[in-house]
């Protein structure tokens, strides 16, 4: 079952790395989650922010937040980003972190650690090393990282806690989690939940708000605070479903059972 999962993660996320890499880029809606494209990625990240990265980091932005807001990266620190994807939270933390830092990419997808790899080259980070494996079982040892970092990722583990554990597992003392993901608010019938699912994407495995602090008090962390800040409104899945041709089967919904219903939210936790 676990394998069947991982395969349709990689297959999808595989396939998006492809297009990338061949140069096709990848048009999609600008405001769905686990979704990419160049304009969505300029409202999470600020175009500014963007201008110095590979054309092809940016394109293959699946992020549903921008953790760098409320990680405070420093001069010479160690960070690992969890599902790493075409890289751009890891090329952009390696600019904070510089030459005496160091920045770790773990995704298990090869399309997307070629595709992050290319980057790298391009933008000439030296300090930055992308690893393949299972964020479930992290090849790195214990305590070596200052900050945990993700984005849209921890959604798609079938054992949130197994990757949990691991992040706080590698964590130095005193080091921090800053990670954004995809939140439930409210409950939804579980077939509405899957066409919101077809046209929103990230959405299936997402917790609440209240499940995902237990989990990660379970596992260690302290000073828990998770803050829903892209809100998933009536209109903006609308907008989505809209964009994928799907505004006849959105007709036929109830909206206010999904109106912010999700979130794309800020979940930052220590390990003391
Ligand atoms: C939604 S994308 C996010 C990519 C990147 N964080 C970003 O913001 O653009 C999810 C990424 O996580 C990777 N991934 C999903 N589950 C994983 C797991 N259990 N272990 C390692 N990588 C995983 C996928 O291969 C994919 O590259």
């Amino acid at each position: 079952m676990e394998y069947d999962v991982k395969n349709k993660v990689k297959k999808y996320y595989g396939g998006i790395a492809k297009k990338v890499n061949s140069g096709m880029g990848n048009n999609c809606c600008l405001t769905s989650s686990c979704c990419s494209g160049l304009s969505r990625s300029s409202l999470i990240y600020g175009r500014e922010n963007l201008n110095e990265l590979p054309k092809e980091a940016v394109e293959a932005s699946l992020g549903c937040a921008n953790p760098l807001l409320f990680a405070g990266l420093k001069n010479g620190e160690t960070v690992l980003d969890l599902g790493s994807g075409g890289g751009i939270d890891v090329l952009m933390s390696s600019r904070y972190v510089g030459p005496t830092g160091k920045v770790y990419g773990l995704d298990m997808t090869d399309e997307m650690l070629e595709l992050a790899n290319k980057n790298k080259e391009k933008m000439g980070a030296t300090n930055v090393e992308f690893l393949k494996g299972l964020i479930e079982d992290i090849p790195l040892q214990n305590e070596i990282v200052d900050i945990i970092m993700s984005n849209c990722v921890i959604n798609l583990c079938e054992s949130k806690e197994k990757a949990l554990s691991e992040a706080y597992r590698v964590l130095k003392k005193g080091g921090r989690l800053a990670i954004a993901d995809i939140v439930v608010l409210k409950h939804v019938p579980e077939s509405i939940r899957h066409s919101v699912e077809m046209w929103v994407g990230c959405i299936a495995g997402a917790l609440s708000v209240k499940k995902y602090e237990e989990i990660l008090k379970k596992v260690g962390f302290k000073d828990i605070k998770i803050t829903p800040v892209n809100i998933y409104t009536r209109d903006v899945i609308e907008d989505i479903a809209k964009q994928k041709n799907s505004g006849d089967a959105y007709s036929k919904i109830d909206a206010a059972l999904i109106d912010g219903a999700f979130a794309g939210a800020h979940v930052k936790a220590y390990k003391f």
